[in-house]
């Protein structure tokens, strides 16, 4: 059964395209170009959305700034996963303090999944006089009304209600680069990992419609992008909300269809409802990147009970060699937490041996941070940050040993890789990926940057592949 799902009608979304029309008028009145500047926190699904607010105000007529000083516009977007971002956004907000008394009018926007938790709002509300502007992750397709109020009201504006979430299409899309895309496939999470704040701030799983979703990939191939991910809390349960019959798996063969070179990506997966099914068609389609990240969280049976994560640690090793069998150059990344509450040694011995037997490619590593509303910030955790830091400290240790030995065995090869950027470092002035997602550096003219080219692996280390040019005799 399909649950309800709250789609915002087009004809809602072309009404705020007005209301940027509106906003046009006036802050270009004077012939001056003003200019706004986004500051994003967080995950990737974070910058999808910095990049709709900032195609809202490149139709307000804004011009973008790096500079808070020089902006008329601060759009803060947070993130609410752990403690940290969050405490770093309250030191730059309030930072602000000094940009808004140089440049009096200026309009102070925070939003994102922080401001989304109530006891954030609050503190915004009654502790950050300069902040004008507050919006949750459900309000964003309404951010030129908001940000009108602000203007016409000289008012401060609250909107985080509570909600399970919208699906909006149609806000226009200012993207950050001209060679990788992120394409947003559903939003949401219905998982309720106890640790995890996102089920709480970003609400119900929901996707877009397949048509949707293909039609935006077909934009971005003929815009000339040729590195487009999906992104999703959970992209391995897309569609099951839809009733339409087409799966995760039945998503990528579409999108493999679209005739041009490009690779597809895709993040997060989560391992309960990772199937074969996946795995055998990121085989057969040419055009899926052979890299999957497939967060464990943790090695042990009992954190990953009390996580509430629905796979053991047999499970999700029968996972990764299913997956090695389908593809042999499988790479594969994940995260890991460290000191959720109550991990004991040898729970984190076991995460350590899950490590040493799987050799991630790359590994995240987190220590656990208490997260207010989950059902983990009540369980009890006798153990202190020092210890759960030696443990981290471990952990990233073996990460950048096994790293560093996958690296090493491309030393030699010939692989293809999608020169994506300038480094600014001689005499490795180019960056790219390889189809796995590694990290390459190499020397080369930046006309290829946005092209694929075969780099032979000539050194390496724990973050990187360096290489040359491969020229054909
Ligand atoms: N504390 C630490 N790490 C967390 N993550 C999610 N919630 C928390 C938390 N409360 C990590 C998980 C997830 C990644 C995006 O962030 O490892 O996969
Ligand atoms: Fe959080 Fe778990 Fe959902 Fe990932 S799957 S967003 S860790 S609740």
């Amino acid at each position: 059964m399909a649950i309800e799902r709250k789609v915002i009608e087009p004809e809602k979304i072309e009404a705020q395209r007005e209301i940027c029309a509106k906003i046009f008028e006036r802050v270009t009145a004077d012939g001056q170009r003003p200019l706004a500047m986004v500051d994003t926190y967080g995950c990737q699904q974070n910058e999808a959305d910095s990049e709709k607010i900032r195609g809202y105000l490149a139709e307000m007529g804004y011009g973008f700034t790096g500079d808070e000083f020089q902006a008329d516009v601060i759009v803060v977007n947070t993130c609410a996963v752990r403690e940290h971002a969050e405490m770093r956004v309250f030191g730059n907000v309030g930072a602000l303090n000094h940009t808004k008394k140089a440049r009096p009018g200026q309009i102070i926007a925070v939003c994102g999944c922080m401001v989304q938790q109530e006891h954030i709002a609050r503190k915004l509300k009654l502790s950050y006089p300069i902040v004008d502007l507050v919006f949750g992750p459900h309000e964003l397709w309404r951010f030129p009304e908001l940000l009108l109020q602000v203007m016409d009201r000289h008012k401060r504006v609250f909107a985080a209600e509570k909600s399970d979430g919208v699906v909006a299409e149609g806000i226009p899309q200012s993207r950050d680069g001209k060679v990788k895309a992120w394409l947003s496939i559903m939003y949401g999470c219905n998982n309720f990992c106890t640790y995890c704040i996102v089920p709480y701030v970003r609400g119900r799983e929901r996707s877009r419609r397949p048509e949707d979703v293909i039609a935006e990939a077909r934009e971005l191939v003929a815009q000339g992008y040729k590195d487009i991910t999906l992104l999703g809390q959970n992209v391995n349960s897309y569609g099951k909300d839809l009733d339409c019959g087409v799966d995760f798996a039945d998503l990528i063969r579409e999108i493999n269809a679209i005739p041009g070179d490009f690779l597809i990506r895709f993040m997060t997966s989560h391992p309960r409802d990772a199937t074969e099914k996946l795995f055998k068609t990121m085989a057969e389609c040419e055009k899926c990147a052979h890299h999957i990240h497939l967060p464990v969280q943790s090695g042990s049976d009992r954190i990953l009970k009390r996580m509430n994560r629905h796979y053991d640690r047999a499970r999700y090793l029968e996972e990764v060699a299913i997956a090695r069998r389908c593809m042999p150059d499988l790479v594969i990344t994940t995260d890991i937490i460290v000191g959720f509450p109550d991990e004991t040694e040898e729970d984190f011995a076991d995460t350590l041996s899950l490590c040493e037997e799987v050799r991630f490619d790359a590994m995240f590593t987190f220590i656990y941070s208490k997260r207010v509303g989950t059902p983990a910030a009540t369980m009890p955790d006798p153990y202190t940050r020092e210890q759960k830091q030696v443990h981290f400290d471990q952990l990233t240790e073996l990460a950048n040993r096994i790293s560093g030995e996958k690296h090493k065995e491309y030393e030699g090869r010939t692989l293809r890789v999608l020169v994506d950027g300038e480094t600014g470092k001689e005499p490795w002035n180019l960056s790219g990926r390889t189809n796995g997602g590694r990290l390459v550096h190499l020397q080369g003219d930046k006309a290829l940057i946005g092209q694929f080219a075969d780099v032979t692996i000539t050194a390496s280390n724990t973050w990187a592949l360096y290489g040359e040019l491969h020229l054909p005799l």
